[in-house]
Formats: structure tokens, sequence, C-alpha cells
């Protein structure tokens, strides 16, 4: 399902299945998953085949940096613009910080306007830009977005 996902939103650059299979069983971070519950009238899913996922992120934990890494991140076609991708950042944002990371950085096109949007109306700002980086090679824009701390629990 990720990977058919996967395919729908990237041209170029994809992650594979070993990728995930790595990033979820391996790699030291978080894949968050947003699925559409069964039975929810609002869009397509047949009530008999259980929760579907319908949006991913891949975040990376890496030694030698505060920073945790999204390397990758969709919503499957049907279900854009309904919010999902708003809510899966904020969520892969409040495990970074439980992960005590500093923030979050992350490569987009230079041409992937949504995206852009997305990200720039949830308080990521440009750093960098990486010529030529991509398969086709497109820009990426580097954009980083600091994370509050989390307090620590009181008793
Ligand atoms: C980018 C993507 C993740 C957005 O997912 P989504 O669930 O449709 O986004 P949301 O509905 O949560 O929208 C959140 C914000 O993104 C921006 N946005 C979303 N769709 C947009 C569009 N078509 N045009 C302009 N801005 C848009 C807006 O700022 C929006 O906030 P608003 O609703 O208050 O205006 C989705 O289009 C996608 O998977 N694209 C292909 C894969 C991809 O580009 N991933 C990012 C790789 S770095």
């Amino acid at each position: 399902m990720l990977l058919a996902i996967e395919e729908q939103s990237f041209a170029t650059d994809r992650m594979t299945r070993r990728n995930f299979r790595y990033a979820i069983l391996k790699a030291k971070g978080v894949v968050l998953v947003a699925e559409r519950q069964a039975g929810d009238r609002s869009g397509d899913c047949p009530s008999d085949i259980g929760n579907r996922p319908v949006a991913y992120g891949v975040l990376g934990f890496h030694a030698g940096t505060p920073f945790a890494r999204l390397t990758s991140f969709a919503v499957e076609s049907d279900s854009r613009g309904r919010g999902i991708a708003r809510r899966l950042l904020s969520a892969l944002e409040d495990a970074a910080a439980a992960h005590g990371c500093a923030g979050i950085r992350l490569e987009v096109r230079a041409d992937n306007a949504v995206a852009i949007a997305l990200y720039t109306a949830a308080g990521y700002r440009r750093f960098a830009v990486y010529p030529a980086y991509y398969e086709d090679d497109m820009a990426a824009l580097r954009l980083e977005k600091p994370l509050a701390a989390l307090s620590p629990a009181t008793s």
C-alpha cells in the first residue's frame, strides 16, 4: 500500500520496497502512516476491507545532528486537500520533539509548489539549495523548522 502511494506521488527518486523495509525495521527514526477508517463514508473505502493507509511520512534520526530528516512524505492522490498532510506533518514533528530533536530538515523539489506551500504554511523556511539534486536534475530546496523542546513531564 505504501509503495502504491509512493508510485502515484513521485515520478523520480522513489522509495523502493527495500527502502520502506529498512526505514520501518532497521533505521533510527519513525514511519507514521495515516489510515482512513473502515466505514468512513467521506471516501470510497469499502467497509469490508478494514483501515486503509492513505498517507505516510518517513523521519530519520542521525548521530551528529540535532535535526531529524523527513526523507519521504506523501498522501494518496484521492485523499489530498483534506488536511491529512498538515496533521501527519504535525504528528511527525511531535515524534521528533519527543526524541529530543531540535528541528526537522527536508529537501523538496524546487518545482513542487503544493508541497512548498504546505511546508511554508507549517513554519518551514529555506536555508539552502542543492542544484541538480534529483534524477532529472531538478534543484532541491532545503527547508528546516526549529521545534520547541518538550517540557519534562511533571509528577
Ligand atoms: C504535498 C502533499 C503531501 C499535500 O497533501 P494534502 O493532504 O493534500 O495537504 P493538506 O490538505 O494537508 O494541505 C495542507 C496545506 O498544504 C497546502 N496545499 C495543499 N494542497 C495545495 C494545493 N493544491 N495548492 C496549494 N497549496 C496546497 C496549503 O497550504 C494547505 O493548507 P490550507 O488547506 O490551510 O490552505 C500531497 O499533495 C502529496 O502527497 N503530493 C505528492 C508527494 C509530495 O510532493 N510529497 C512531498 C515531498 S517533499
